[in-house]
């Protein structure tokens, strides 16, 4: 009998539906190629339920989510709710939840991309992130005292707990070990000044490389991995950091290998149930217009069935994008793509069964 996967789809808000649709599409085929069976289940969660029922996410919606074998997720954020309620409500909330202890972002410049960087080609771009994403400033832990008074104190504190960083750390050693191109990690962080925290960070890295004598270990300080990124991005391999600095590099990631069109991640639970998204954000402006670029989410898609164990149809997926963006596409940037969403979607698909 074919293997068969149950995927929770929350499409979400602005252009996400626009771009799961494409992801969709480009599953359907490379699934059918493969011959695994792929079933959807739709969550509405988002802005407009939250709008018209005050709720974020429903009473019994993560056990739900656990029974799945993925999530696949379009973006969340809407122009008329105040920001935080539902990036905190779902996004965050589903991570920790779920013990999405890992965010696992690719930064790999394609070809036919424009880099920013002078002189870069996908030569010299691309590398893997892995950001902790189940704790540090993230928790929420501290609060306020006489808020709102001139002598108004805010707090919020990072937490580290050795589990927490040993399993990132040790899935970063693990990773790096599977993917197999220098064999180089490099934990980021910032031992001159966070001398608790990575203090923690550092000691649990050199204990766990013990483990892993094949792989090089290196150190740079999250500032200087932000220079380097422009200058030299061809040093790194896999990189393993905390939430904070993870969000912030992955950021700067996503612009050198051309932008948010591109930029896709996986929140992983390698014991549980991960969720895969594109890192753009809804991008209300372009809601409806067919023009936003669906490449990234596609990625993500490919990213999950590598997660799924159906790492030749991932890889193929990669590969029919690299194509549309080599041959096909004008420009990553919304609505100059020379292609609509639903196009690029059709092209990516088409390839996909061509490989
Ligand atoms: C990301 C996003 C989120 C984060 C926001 C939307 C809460 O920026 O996935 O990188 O900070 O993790
Ligand atoms: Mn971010």
């Amino acid at each position: 009998m074919s293997k068969s996967y149950n995927i929770a789809v929350i499409p979400g808000d602005g252009t996400g539906p626009e771009v799961v649709t494409e992801g969709l599409k480009v599953l359907n085929a490379v699934s059918e190629k493969a011959g695994f069976k792929l079933s959807y289940t739709n969550f509405d969660f988002g802005g407009d339920r939250y709008l018209k029922t005050g709720e974020v996410l429903p009473d019994g919606a993560v056990d739900e989510l656990r029974a799945f074998d993925a999530i696949y997720l379009g973006a969340i954020g809407h122009p008329d709710v105040k920001p935080g309620i539902l990036e905190k409500g779902i996004l965050l909330k589903l991570r920790f939840e779920l013990d999405q202890y890992i965010n696992l972002r690719p930064v790999k410049l394609y070809p036919g991309i424009d880099c920013p960087l002078k002189d870069k080609g996908p030569e010299h771009i691309d590398l893997v992130v892995i950001r902790e994403n189940t704790e540090g400033i993230y928790t929420g832990a501290g609060g306020f005292f006489k808020k709102g008074t001139p002598d108004e104190v805010a707090v919020q504190e990072s937490i580290n707990t050795r589990k927490g960083v040993e399993r990132c750390i040790r899935f970063a050693f693990d990773y790096c070990r599977r993917r197999n191109k220098e064999k180089k990690l490099t934990l980021c962080g910032k031992t001159n000044v966070l001398t608790f925290a990575f203090d923690l960070w550092e000691r649990a890295f050199h204990e766990v490389a013990r483990e892993y004598g094949d792989i090089t270990t290196d150190y740079a300080h999250v500032d200087a991995i932000t220079m380097w990124f422009v200058k030299n991005p061809e040093w790194f391999d896999v990189i393993v950091t905390d939430n904070m600095f993870g969000d912030i590099i992955t950021d700067l990631g996503a612009m050198i290998q051309g932008g948010m069109g591109i930029a896709a991640g996986g929140n992983i639970n390698p014991e549980g149930v991960s969720m895969f998204e594109p890192i753009g954000g809804s991008a209300p402006k372009y809601k409806g217009k067919n023009m936003i670029n669906p490449l990234a989410a596609i990625c993500a898609a490919g990213i999950m069935l590598e997660h799924l164990g159906e790492e030749k149809s991932g890889k193929e997926i990669e590969q029919a994008v690299m194509k549309v963006t080599g041959n096909d596409l004008e420009s990553l940037a919304a609505g100059q793509m020379g292609l609509t969403t639903t196009e690029t979607g059709d092209l990516v698909a088409k390839y996909v069964t061509e490989i």
